[in-house]
């Protein structure tokens, strides 16, 4: 197998862990809009796995609804380019909206989504980010809920791909490409 590039899969936070921080943003979501109905709004498709596990956790009267975005990469480089594929059905006139994204990188996916959704005069707009890549921000903007802090390193698990591939690792794990012929 000389020469071929090899995949390497490290897990960094373990599917217990991710299931702990789950319930507490949960809990802390459930404290914060007690005896109001939120809408959780999932960003295609990264978030659905967190959204899924989410909902279930948090004790509210509560609709889900999803947007897709495409921002232009080149690499892991983002280009500041987002454009919407695809909107919410329904509207979020007076709604408490909750942002709900795998993670928080340059920043630019949810400074674009955040402005969009204030448009629609919703009651507020909060962001529950799974992760959070603080060194890579190029816009100013931090999530009202927050699982995990990590480094510049590219992960993969629990909604996050690589070439649309590991979403449905139950652990989240850090991706290095090994080259054998060292
Ligand atoms: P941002 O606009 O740079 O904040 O990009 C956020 C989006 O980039 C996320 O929704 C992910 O789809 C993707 N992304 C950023 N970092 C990673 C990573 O480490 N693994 C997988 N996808 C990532
Ligand atoms: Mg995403």
């Amino acid at each position: 197998m000389r020469g071929e590039a090899v995949e390497t899969l490290r897990v960094i936070i373990t599917r217990e862990q991710v299931a702990s921080k789950v319930a507490e943003i949960a809990a802390a979501i459930t404290a914060d809009f007690a005896g109001e109905a939120v809408v959780l709004i999932g960003v295609l498709k990264g978030a659905t796995i967190f959204l899924a596990d989410l909902a279930r956790a948090i004790q509210l009267d509560a609709s889900f609804d999803f947007m897709a975005v495409s921002s232009y990469r080149n690499g892991t480089q983002h280009s500041g380019e987002v454009k919407l594929i695809k909107d919410v059905d329904g509207s979020l006139e007076g709604r408490n909206v909750i942002l709900v994204e795998d993670i928080l990188d340059s920043g630019l996916t949810l400074t674009y989504i955040q402005n969009l959704l204030l448009a629609r005069r919703p009651k507020c707009v909060k962001i529950a980010a799974l992760l959070d890549k603080p060194s890579r921000r190029i816009k100013m903007i931090t999530a009202d809920y927050t699982g995990f802090v990590i480094g510049d390193e590219f992960v993969v698990g629990y909604g996050l791909d690589f070439a649309e591939r590991y979403r449905n690792l139950p652990d989240i794990c850090i991706l290095e490409a090994d080259s054998d012929g060292r």
